[in-house]
């Protein structure tokens, strides 16, 4: 069954070192959006003598993350990016290209921002480094606040991580010891969906549902299990048969069946992503996370949302949850918080949960050096004002049913299974026979995406994802910035080179 299958490692076949071709030249557009003067001049390429520097740099001691380095050690050389404007990037030969995964799923308010630029300036000019341990400065204080007025309900407490992996190892571990504080100290499983990625330390990971992604580091933190996810593409597969509403409290169900099944007095947690990114975007069901509510709070189980990728106006709101009408426990969320001038992750937090921290000599033993950086922290407060000033969140809201319009068109290729997302955020499944839904076989995979699609994409002007961590799909989230103009460009290129990839079939 493929939405189950267990794969060798990942992906990110946008990254795989490979020999550059000429990119076909594309023709230039203007923003949609306003943006600040760009940092620098775009396009100017590195010099020859620079560039087989730093490719051979590269190859001797460079190590990309969650990439084969045979390529780079066949002195295949790898791309080399060295600019950023707008949503576009620039490679160390001059060649640009569209950036349409915001570098991975961050810049949400495109690259090349001055503003951002100078408010990191300012801050390290002014405190370049000060911890949250015991002692704050203004920049996070004055983010906690922010953070807190527009999470919903009553999340108003913010634990600063340095990343998206962080906060979700932060909110199990902060689950536990809550469960312990409020009289539940068996209370420190959790659960989460099938092929979900919530990160790399080694209880994310064990979050984390890619068994192939996995089985290298096992033994894992133990604790984690899965549910089905809400790919209703393949909802079939997993034995279910109705109507998209009954899938969601099916799905949904399962959630409540695996609590059952540990026994409710041992589940601390559910973490779900608003909409699923690993296996290629899959939106919850109308009512699933209603349901999920419910159950949770039934079972006396913590919601965690974890929006990584989904906050921040990745899908309209500053908040994926407020988008689709629940409200979590915890919420974690990083990479578009700074929109990736500085790195910075957030935990925010209940007053519930809060709660029995506020007591006597209770303290969360439990932090990171860098966490709440006052850098990071400046820029993340530019970058939300930035999103205000510049109505980015209703820009996305407006636009997404138009990205998403551009994208169907594409569902006439014969390789184009499903097209599926939210917001600025979508994917697009690959299939071998559209009628039956046959998926490719882990060769044909390997053929397709790595052998072919990426870099294909690429050599045409488009940095997105090709991905089979569950079925091979192509993924986009692009600057939040772009409109309709860059929607056409996107499909075109898309166009060709899928049309080409079923004729390879
Ligand atoms: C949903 C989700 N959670 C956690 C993470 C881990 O974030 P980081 O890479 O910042 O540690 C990611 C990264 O993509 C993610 O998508």
């Amino acid at each position: 069954m493929s939405i189950f299958r267990k794969k060798s490692a990942t992906t990110l076949a946008t990254a795989e070192p490979t020999k550059h071709h000429a990119a076909p030249h594309h023709h230039e557009r203007e923003h949609t959006m306003t943006i600040d003067a760009p940092i620098a001049p775009a396009g100017a390429a590195l010099d020859a003598a620079t560039e087989a520097d730093l490719q051979q740099k590269a190859k001797d001691h460079l190590w990309m993350h969650f990439a084969r380095q045979s390529g780079m050690e066949a002195g295949n050389g790898v791309p080399i990016i060295v600019r950023g404007e707008g949503h576009h990037v620039y490679d160390s030969q001059g060649r640009k290209y569209i950036d349409g995964l915001s570098g991975l799923f961050v810049v949400q308010v495109g690259h090349g921002r001055e503003r951002l630029a100078e408010a990191a300036r300012k801050q390290a000019e002014e405190l370049a480094f000060f911890p949250l341990w015991s002692y704050a400065h203004p920049t996070a204080i004055e983010l906690a606040d922010k953070l807190a007025d527009y999470a919903p309900g009553d999340l108003n407490r913010v634990f600063f991580t340095t990343g998206g992996g962080e906060a979700v190892e932060s909110a199990w571990k902060l689950a536990k010891q809550y469960f312990k504080l409020t009289g539940k100290p068996m209370k420190h499983k959790v659960i989460s969906r099938a092929i979900a990625y919530h990160g790399t330390p080694q209880g994310a990971l064990a979050i984390t549902g890619i068994p192939g992604m996995k089985e290298m580091f096992e033994p894992l933190t133990p604790g984690g299990f899965r549910v089905p996810n809400t790919n209703y593409y393949r909802a079939e597969e997993m034995g279910f048969h109705g109507s998209l509403e009954e899938f969601g409290q099916w799905a949904a169900n399962r959630i409540e069946e695996a609590i059952l099944f540990e026994g409710p007095d041992t589940v601390a947690a559910v973490f779900l992503e608003p909409v699923q990114n690993s296996g290629g975007c899959f939106p919850p069901p109308p009512g699933y996370f209603q349901r999920v509510r419910e159950i949770c709070d039934q079972y006396d189980v913590l919601l965690v949302s974890d929006e990584v990728i989904c906050a921040y106006g990745r899908i309209g709101e500053m908040f994926a949850c407020t988008a689709l009408g629940y409200v979590p426990d915890i919420i974690t969320s990083a990479k578009g918080l700074t929109s990736g001038y500085s790195p910075l992750g957030a935990m925010i937090v209940s007053d519930r949960i809060y709660e029995p921290f506020k007591h006597g000599q209770t303290a969360f033993y439990h932090g990171y050096t860098f966490a709440g950086h006052p850098v990071s922290a400046a820029v993340a407060l530019e970058n939300l004002a930035i999103m205000e000033e510049e109505g980015i969140l209703a820009h996305v809201r407006e636009n997404s049913p138009k990205f998403r319009a551009a994208l169907e068109r594409l569902r006439d290729l014969p390789i184009v299974g499903d097209v599926r997302g939210e917001g600025y955020f979508f994917g697009i499944e690959l299939v071998k026979n559209k009628e039956t839904k046959e998926t490719f076989n882990a060769d044909e995979s390997e053929r397709l995406l790595r052998g072919f699609l990426s870099k294909a994409l690429f050599d045409a002007g488009l940095y997105c994802r090709a991905d089979d961590r569950g079925d091979p799909v192509i993924q986009l989230a692009p600057p939040l910035t772009i409109g309709p103009a860059e929607f056409d460009e996107i499909e075109r290129i898309l166009r060709s080179v899928l049309t080409e990839a079923s004729n390879r079939l």
